[in-house]
């Protein structure tokens, strides 16, 4: 195991994202917008401000909104240029720093997180790596999580993964780790079990969607059989790794974490990113209690 820097990552933006519908009958759910960015650039800035420097997104043959999104728009860009808007044109013009680059590889079959992540192989050859799902978003006045955690794994030298206490009726909606226990925010893990029924949960403590891997996660994946849902989970093959005695931290991040794949992940966050926003704020709060007022959900006397 090594423990150099991560300087790639990998998207995995293949899902279907059918939580979504209608909307994302031609949106894909990474595309859905917190205020004014869409989710996949949140977790792209988050990679960036990690040190990563090549992007790549795992995505299907229906997602091309994603690619054009990272893409030049000549047509736009004119248009922003005559209007003299030049705070948008900017925002358009370089979604991403000049030193970044891009890689899209096609998922051909969904057949899950662990089968995305070893489409990325040949991309990522012999270095750690990270993996972030876009649908976990992390908010954060501070150091993003992932930075926190490539930080964490070039200490250790070894793979980091990122957790967070769930009630324990959740732990069926993630994976799941066993630790030695926590020094600080870090813990060895012993064990790693995908979605497991709260009576077999071997703790509380669940995996958030952002990973630091080591290389050997690849032939860990090909030799990774169908688990939970039919598919190929990264988390068996994590598991794998841990039982021939790979090292692998859990990482308690600072910050906050929403669930934007689901429906009240997305309200929550949106939310959040409102009521921290430097202009949005105050109408946004206001517009709240004026709902809450009116719903008659508060008691204003
Ligand atoms: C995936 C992982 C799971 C993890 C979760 C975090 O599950 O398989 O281990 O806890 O992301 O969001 P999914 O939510 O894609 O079903």
């Amino acid at each position: 195991m090594t423990s150099k820097r991560i300087r790639k990552a990998v998207f995995p933006v293949a899902g279907l994202g059918t939580r979504f519908l209608p909307a994302t009958k031609t949106v894909p759910k990474e595309m859905l917008p917190i205020i004014d960015k869409p989710l996949i650039q949140y977790a792209v800035d988050e990679a960036i401000e990690a040190g990563c420097d090549t992007l790549v997104f795992i995505t299907n043959r229906y997602k091309h909104a994603v690619a054009d999104y990272f893409d030049k728009a000549y047509e736009l860009e004119q248009k922003l240029e005559r209007a003299g808007k030049l705070v948008q044109l900017e925002q358009v013009r370089n979604p991403l720093p000049s030193h970044v680059r891009t890689v899209f590889v096609t998922q051909q079959e969904a057949l899950g997180l662990g089968h995305a992540v070893l489409c990325a192989k040949e991309v990522i050859g012999d270095e750690p790596f990270a993996v972030l799902l876009p649908d976990d978003l992390i908010w954060n006045r501070g150091e993003g999580a992932l930075k926190q955690m490539a930080d964490h794994a070039e200490r250790i030298g070894g793979g980091v993964i990122a957790v967070q206490d769930v009630p324990r009726e959740k732990t069926s909606s993630y994976g799941i780790v066993a630790t030695r226990g926590f020094e600080g925010r870090a813990g060895r893990i012993e064990a790693m079990v995908e979605k497991p029924a709260p009576e077999d949960a071997p703790s509380t403590l669940a995996v958030v969607g952002r990973y630091v891997l080591p290389p050997g996660i690849f032939g860990a994946l090909e030799s990774t059989g169908r688990g939970a849902g039919g598919e190929i989970q990264l988390t068996d093959a994590i598991a794998s790794m841990l039982a021939s005695g790979s090292h692998y931290d859990a990482y308690r991040f600072r910050g906050t974490r929403f669930d934007c794949g689901t429906h009240i992940g997305l309200i929550e966050a949106t939310i959040r990113f409102a009521l921290d926003h430097e202009k949005l704020s105050e109408p946004a709060r206001i517009s709240m209690q004026k709902a809450l007022d009116e719903l008659g959900v508060t008691d204003n006397g």
